[in-house]
Parts: structure tokens; C-alpha cells; sequence
């Protein structure tokens, strides 16, 4: 990869800034000053910019606490989007969310830029499970855990994979849902079927990895190496 591509990724800023840069002599590789922006940076070569060492993550991949009234999109001509929420921070990277959550339902969405490592985290067959907090406008009874431990059939006939329903002991009107697919409205229509509706829904956790507690809406940071592992299997 060329330095000024380097820089433009490492620091996000626009590849003119970053030839520049190069240009000015603050720059090092491999503890040689390098003025040439077209120099060819090696594979595991030590960048730095006035001593302190620069790192060119690959990809992003970030947690964000998804705000009611936000869309899951990159662009939308009308609402906010998620990706609008971090792009200031990311001016120069192609984010989208992998996997949806509804307008008006909350919590963890994960933003990358990896195609191919969102790919296979929505692939059906890697039933990667989704947890969620659930609200609603009547009490959870035994017989809809009972339907949808055996697998929920929908008003248009699809019948769903199995999916967890755990009741809160402290109030009869909430609930927590493992589904490990993803369907459409979902846990709206799973419910409906019970003529339930769903008053607030708040995604938790994907795979074994919780939303940090410490985000309030609309905040977000990078996964943990840990985490993305978690998710992605070991790096490439
Ligand atoms: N199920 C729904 O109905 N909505 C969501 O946003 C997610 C799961």
C-alpha cells in the first residue's frame, strides 16, 4: 500500500491531506523519514507520525446503542440513520449496519465496513442468536413460552425456528426473547399471534456479546479485539 493511502486510512483524513503530510517530514517508516507519498509502505512496517507509532486497522467494526427514531440504514432521504450517528468519526469508511432493527426499536447494532465478516455473522445457517428486552401491552403467559420453545407458527404460515421466551418475575408485562433468525418484525408478529403488541424492544446482546451498559443512546465504540472474535471467529 502506497504511504498517503496509509496515512488517509490510519488518521481518516482525505488522501491530499495525507500527501502532504508525507511531504512535510513528520512521517517515518520503519524509522527512516519518508517524503514521498508514493512509497510503497511493506506489510508490517512501522508507521509513525512524529514519533507515535500509527496503526491502519483493516476494518471498523463498532457497537452503537441504537436510539428510538433512528433508521437501520447507511442513507435514508428523510430519518436519521445509524451510520449518520458515527460518520464525523469516520468520514472516509463505507459503515453499514449488520443486521436491522426496527425505527422504533433500540439498542445493539453493529456498524462495519467488512462485507464479507457481516456476511457470515447474518448467515441463516450460523444461527448467530439475538437477545432482547421486551415490553408488552399484556402479560406473557405459559402457553406462548411453551409456542415459542416449539417453534411459532405466523398469520401468513411460516413457522419460525424456536425461540426463547423468558418471562421477568418482576413484571408480568415484559420479557426476555432469544430468536436465532431473522425475520421481519419478528417478535412483533411472533407476539401478535398471542394478540400481543409490543410496547418497547431493546436489543441486548449478538452472540455472546452484550451492549456495553455504559452507552447511552445514540453512543457507541469500537468492539474489543476479544469481542469481535467473539462474533467473527479468530482474524483472518
Ligand atoms: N423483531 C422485531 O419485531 N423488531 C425488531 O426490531 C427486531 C426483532
Amino acid at each position: 500500500m502506497r504511504l498517503d493511502k496509509f496515512l488517509s486510512g490510519a488518521l481518516q483524513i482525505p488522501r491530499s491531506a495525507a500527501r502532504s503530510l508525507a511531504g512535510s517530514g513528520r512521517v517515518t517508516v520503519d524509522g527512516q523519514v519518508c517524503r514521498k507519498a508514493d512509497t510503497p509502505v511493506p506489510e508490517g512496517a512501522a508507521v509513525a507520525l512524529d514519533g507515535a507509532p500509527l496503526i491502519r486497522e483493516e476494518h471498523v467494526y463498532l457497537m452503537l446503542n441504537k436510539p428510538d427514531g433512528v433508521v437501520s440504514a447507511s442513507e435514508d432521504g428523510r430519518d436519521t440513520t445509524v451510520v449518520d450517528l458515527v460518520r464525523d468519526a469516520y468520514p472516509r469508511r463505507e459503515l453499514f449496519p449488520a443486521g436491522r432493527l426496527d425505527k422504533t426499536s433500540t439498542g445493539f447494532v453493529l456498524l462495519t465496513d467488512d462485507g464479507p465478516f457481516a456476511h457470515r455473522l447474518l448467515a441463516p445457517r450460523r444461527h448467530v442468536p439475538k437477545t432482547y428486552r421486551v415490553g408488552l401491552d399484556g402479560p406473557v403467559t405459559g402457553e406462548m413460552v411453551a409456542g415459542f420453545a416449539a417453534g411459532v407458527t405466523l398469520a401468513d404460515g411460516q413457522t419460525l425456528h424456536p425461540a426463547r421466551l423468558q418471562p421477568d418475575p418482576a413484571d408480568p408485562c415484559a420479557a426476555t426473547v432469544v430468536l436465532t433468525q431473522g425475520v421481519y418484525h419478528q417478535i412483533k408478529r411472533m407476539f401478535g399471534v398471542y394478540g400481543l403488541g409490543v410496547n418497547t424492544l431493546h436489543r441486548t446482546a449478538i452472540g455472546g456479546v452484550e451492549l456495553d451498559a455504559a452507552l447511552a443512546p445514540g453512543q457507541w465504540r469500537a468492539l474489543t479485539e476479544a469481542e469481535r472474535q467473539a462474533l467473527f471467529g479468530p482474524a483472518r
